[in-house]
């Protein structure tokens, strides 16, 4: 089956088409995106009414190009599958009323797929992956360790209290002057820093649980940048070097936990599987604290390729495909959501607002 997906959940406008073959396989035919992060750069972060606006005048040209690309048309389709949430609204609405229209015109089933789903479920489309798996989910809006036990049944075990990871890297990075987004440039000075100068607070590291916090560590880092007024190059890269060292060993410190905790819930998993997924999984600092930790603990590690770790419409295809697979559309009148956890059991974290 080849299902059309559409992602305008946050600052990507994106479309692709992917192919589920019977065994389960999948197939990238087409995967567009334009990042609108030019847009965004000169107010530090992503503003909702100017990502609406971009995603709503370049979205229908994106799905031709992907059409085009792909060789295809809309009557070659078998679904459309658009994010529904969680998300920034206007944007949600722009990706989902357009796949709506769209089903509606041809005749094919809408998916309306949880962002987060799309996140979990890449994995599946590149390798032959069976569940349950555990998944780490660090990206700009999201930090969350979920057990994947089937398409629509996750089990939240650790999510952030405040911060995402990204937004931490990203507020550390307007700290020091460097512009948005800033993780890729932490890390780059993080390389050149001394990580012995800083020693920064490691919040939530040795209590129980696999929560994260990271608004303590961001206080920090600008109480430094505060004491040291003028900030010289080997400073800014000693304060990176610094940061990235904290939240190395937050990871390794929760991770472990999540990884014992499932081992010990699935016993008979003989190969466990960690699936690193979002925007801060293209860190090497932080890749090879989780290869030596999943190699401590028997885990397999896989980290998709960085264009299919961030926001991409391939996934949200996928994740279409893999719920048509097993008949679970939706209705022409599916709901755009804010907040849209994939776990509805667990317990909502009112400081992370929407993205617990
Ligand atoms: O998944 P993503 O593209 O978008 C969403 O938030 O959904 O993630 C973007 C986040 C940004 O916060 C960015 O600073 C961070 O991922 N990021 C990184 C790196 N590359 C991107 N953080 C740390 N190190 C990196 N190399
Ligand atoms: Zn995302």
């Amino acid at each position: 089956m080849t299902i059309l997906g559409i992602e305008t959940s946050c600052d990507e406008t994106a479309a692709a088409l992917v192919r589920r073959h019977p065994d389960g396989s999948g197939l990238i035919l087409a995967n567009v995106i334009l990042s609108q992060i030019k847009d965004h750069a000169p107010y530090g972060g992503v503003v909702p009414e100017i990502a609406a606006r971009a995603h709503a005048s370049h979205l229908d040209r994106l799905i031709k190009t992907a059409l085009a690309e792909a060789r295809l048309t809309l009557d070659d389709i078998d679904g459309v599958a658009a994010t529904a949430g969680p998300g920034l609204i206007g944007g949600l609405l722009v990706g989902l009323t357009t796949a709506k229209a769209l089903a509606l015109a041809k005749a094919k089933p809408l998916l309306a797929i949880n962002h987060l789903e799309a996140h979990a479920l890449t994995a599946r489309l590149l390798w032959p992956l069976d569940f349950p798996y555990l998944l780490l989910l660090i990206s700009g809006g999201h930090t969350q360790i979920q057990i994947v036990e089937g398409v629509g049944r996750y089990r939240r075990i650790g999510t952030t209290i405040d911060d995402a990871l990204g937004e931490a890297f990203d507020k550390t990075a307007k700290l020091l002057g460097l512009s948005y987004p800033g993780g890729p440039q932490v890390e780059a000075l993080a390389l050149k820093g001394d990580a012995g100068r800083f020693d920064f607070p490691r919040p939530l590291r040795g209590r129980q649980g696999c929560n994260f916090s990271f608004s303590g560590l961001k206080t920090a880092v600008r109480e430094t940048v505060e004491a040291l007024g003028r900030l010289s190059p080997a400073d800014k890269a000693d304060i990176c070097a610094g940061f990235e060292a904290a939240i190395a060993d937050v990871m390794r410190d929760r991770l472990s936990r999540a990884l014992k905790q499932f081992k010990a819930t699935f016993a008979d998993v003989r190969q466990p599987v960690l699936v690193v997924a979002g925007g801060v999984a293209a860190n090497r600092r932080l890749k090879s604290t989780f290869e030596t930790l999943c190699a401590r603990h028997g885990f397999s590690l896989i980290i998709p390729p960085a264009h299919l770790c961030t926001d991409n419409a391939a996934m949200v295809a996928w994740a279409g495909a893999e719920r048509l697979a097993l008949g679970l559309t939706d209705p022409l009148d599916a709901q755009a959501r804010a907040r849209w956890p994939l776990d509805p059991e667990a317990k909502r974290m009112t400081g992370a607002g929407v993205k617990a």
